[in-house]
């Protein structure tokens, strides 16, 4: 099938075969950061700006990797030194940008639909790199690339994710991406972390951590959304740790080659110790790696569609 969409906005909007797109599509340019010389022609002269209101380490660096290993320009722009603290609107900002031609702008900001606003109003392509507590989409599909690749395959898996759900953007994508492939998605947390609406979304609910552990193959661990007041949700981050966070001891309730997954920045004795972030159930660091190859195919397939 062939890439038509301009932007990439949501996962709940892409369809199976798209995300399959995406997934064969990184696994060709996985092999490209294995060489010595780790650059591809395929993007020269496009330009990609990354627009970020908010902190990242992953997301950022893997775009501006994923663009460089393509052959790509790249700007990258944080809000706090741009002209934004002088009070220009991200509107202004955009179309500022676009006057100098890029080709994409990948945006993270914590309004949930900046990026939406952004696609209606630029004609380069735009990119969701998180919105507020709504979808951080490239993170959903460099999950379920990572699970491909551990565990085979991507469906009728038993996926627990546990945390802050309600805050969480990389929770909704996954909720979205995981049920497009018939797995069961278990979410797990505090009652006060748990949003009303799981249910319609095919979602199973269970507040003990140790019964919605039982027999997982994959199990995700989140980070309490601080920025978006997480932590006024629950009575101290001792206590959170005491009843959601993942232990060692957790890992014999799931299955024998249960992965543990983390988005990352990770809270190390808040939602995750050092024994299971570092243990050998452990993918994060895969997650990370594996992130530059889904970003090169996101950056190909929107730029491509114009070749
Ligand atoms: N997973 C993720 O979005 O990490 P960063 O905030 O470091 O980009």
């Amino acid at each position: 099938m062939d890439w038509r969409r301009k932007d990439l906005l949501e996962i709940r909007e892409l369809s199976r075969e798209e995300i399959l797109l995406v997934l064969d599509t990184a696994e060709s340019f996985k092999e490209v950061s294995k060489r010595d010389i780790k650059k591809v022609p395929t993007l020269r002269g496009k330009t990609i700006i990354t627009l970020f209101f908010e902190p990242s380490t992953r997301t950022r660096t893997s775009f501006e990797i994923a663009a460089k290993r393509l052959s790509a320009d790249t700007i990258n722009i944080s809000a706090t030194t741009s002209s934004v603290v002088k009070g220009e609107t991200l509107k202004d900002t955009a179309l500022n940008l676009e006057s100098m031609q890029p080709d994409v702008i990948v945006i993270r900001h914590s309004l949930a639909g900046a990026p939406h606003i952004l696609s209606k109003i630029l004609n380069s392509s735009v990119i969701n790199a998180g919105d507020g507590s709504h979808e951080h989409p490239t993170q959903a599909l460099l999950d379920l690339f990572t699970i491909r690749e551990k565990k085979g395959k991507i469906e009728n898996l038993k996926v627990v994710i546990v945390g802050d759900i309600a805050h969480s953007r990389v929770a909704r994508s996954n909720i979205f991406c995981l049920k497009k492939f018939g797995n069961e998605v278990v979410c797990c947390g505090p009652p006060s972390m748990i949003p009303p609406y799981l249910d319609t979304l095919g979602v199973r609910v269970e507040y003990k951590l140790e019964s919605a552990l039982k027999d997982a193959d994959v199990i995700m661990a989140l980070r309490i959304q601080k920025e978006r007041g997480g932590v006024s949700f629950i009575p101290s981050l001792k206590e959170y740790a005491t009843f959601y966070g993942l232990k060692k001891e957790h890992i014999s309730l799931a299955k024998d080659d249960v992965i543990i997954m983390h988005p990352g920045p990770m809270n190390r004795g808040v939602e995750i110790t050092d024994e299971v972030a570092d243990g050998p159930y452990s993918v994060i660091l895969d997650q990370v790696e594996n992130g530059v190859a889904v970003r090169m195919a996101i950056l190909y397939l929107l730029l491509g569609r114009e070749q």
